[in-house]
């Protein structure tokens, strides 16, 4: 059995590898990068590297050759080639090399999601459903790790603010998503949804257990979206950039990131770390 990993270079894949070298050997792992260079030097000896560019279908085709699973890693969006179109390469090339499963890093509760990052996520799923591969959605609701800069203004003391309102979101550490991928592709038997998530707690809450962990005085306060907007432009951010921060907020204050599942401790074998000690993890590092 080959197990093929894509955008095996970033944080995800470079976890999910050393996940999946604890479960198969290294001669089955198949690491798919556009950089080559960059592979050799932060992925581990032994396995096999190939070059594959989301953007370029043919080389896809190649690095694909006599793979049987695929954990499909979602591209980066905002690229020159839209991500929608990068991921329908690979569901092409995938399907034109026999490939027979392919785990996707998915967008929580993707089926209802409305917001502009759900979008090709729910493209990809759609593309998956109709190629005829067998297929698992890995819905990963939302890294911690993307609040770093609240965790750390926390741990130092600074205010922060946030336009989420009550809106609560499934965090956990993205070790823990790359782990649950890993072990969802050793599987037999896959389910075709895994909801992975956190329990689920909003900025009130994360800001409670910042405090508790830190020791610190701060505070994030709940402002409007036009306040986010402003402070971002004030502290440095293009307009664009804040109008993607402030969409993110939208979405989570509608509930998108509120995923109440068991499905990662399920696949993991034990606990989501818990909150706490997750912002102590982050902010040692
Ligand atoms: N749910 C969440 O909270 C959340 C948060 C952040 C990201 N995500 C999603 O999860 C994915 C993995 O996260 P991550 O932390 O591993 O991101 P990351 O560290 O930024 O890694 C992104 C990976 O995508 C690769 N890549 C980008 N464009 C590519 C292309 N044209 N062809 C092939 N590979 C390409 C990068 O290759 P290089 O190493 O060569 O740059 C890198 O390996 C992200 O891409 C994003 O879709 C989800």
């Amino acid at each position: 059995m080959k197990y093929a990993i894509s955008a095996a270079t970033g944080h995800f894949g470079q976890i999910a590898i050393r996940e999946l070298l604890k479960e198969v050997s290294a001669e089955d792992i198949i690491a798919i990068v556009r950089n080559t260079d960059k592979a050799k030097k932060v992925l581990p000896e032994g396995i096999t590297i190939r070059k594959g560019d989301y953007t370029d279908k043919a080389s896809l085709v190649e690095a694909l050759k006599n793979v049987n699973k695929l954990l499909f890693i979602s591209s980066v969006p905002g690229g020159e080639v839209s991500r929608e179109q990068q991921h329908q390469n690979v569901v092409e090339a995938a399907k034109e090399d026999g490939v027979e499963y392919v785990a996707y890093t998915s967008f929580a509760k993707a089926d209802d999601a409305k917001s502009a990052l759900s979008a090709d996520h729910k493209a990809t799923e759609k593309m998956l459903r109709e190629s005829g591969m067998k297929y698992s959605f890995l819905r990963n609701a939302w890294y911690l790790e993307n609040e770093t800069s609240y965790l750390k203004a926390g741990a130092n003391g600074e205010d922060a603010e946030y336009a989420a309102g009550d809106g609560k979101i499934g965090f956990a550490l993205e070790r823990e998503y790359a782990a649950g991928a890993a072990k969802v592709m050793i599987l037999d038997n896959a389910k075709d949804i895994y909801e992975f998530a956190g329990k689920p707690v909003s900025y009130a809450e994360l800001g409670q257990a910042v405090k508790k962990v830190t020791g610190k005085s701060f505070e994030f306060k709940s402002v409007s979206d036009e306040e986010y907007r402003n402070g971002l432009i004030k502290s440095g951010f293009e307009p664009a950039v804040a109008d993607v921060f402030v969409g993110m907020q939208d979405m989570m204050r509608s509930g998108e990131l509120d995923v109440e599942s068991s499905d990662l401790p399920d696949v993991l074998g034990h606990a989501v770390t818990p909150l706490n000690d997750a912002i102590r993890e982050i902010l040692s590092r």
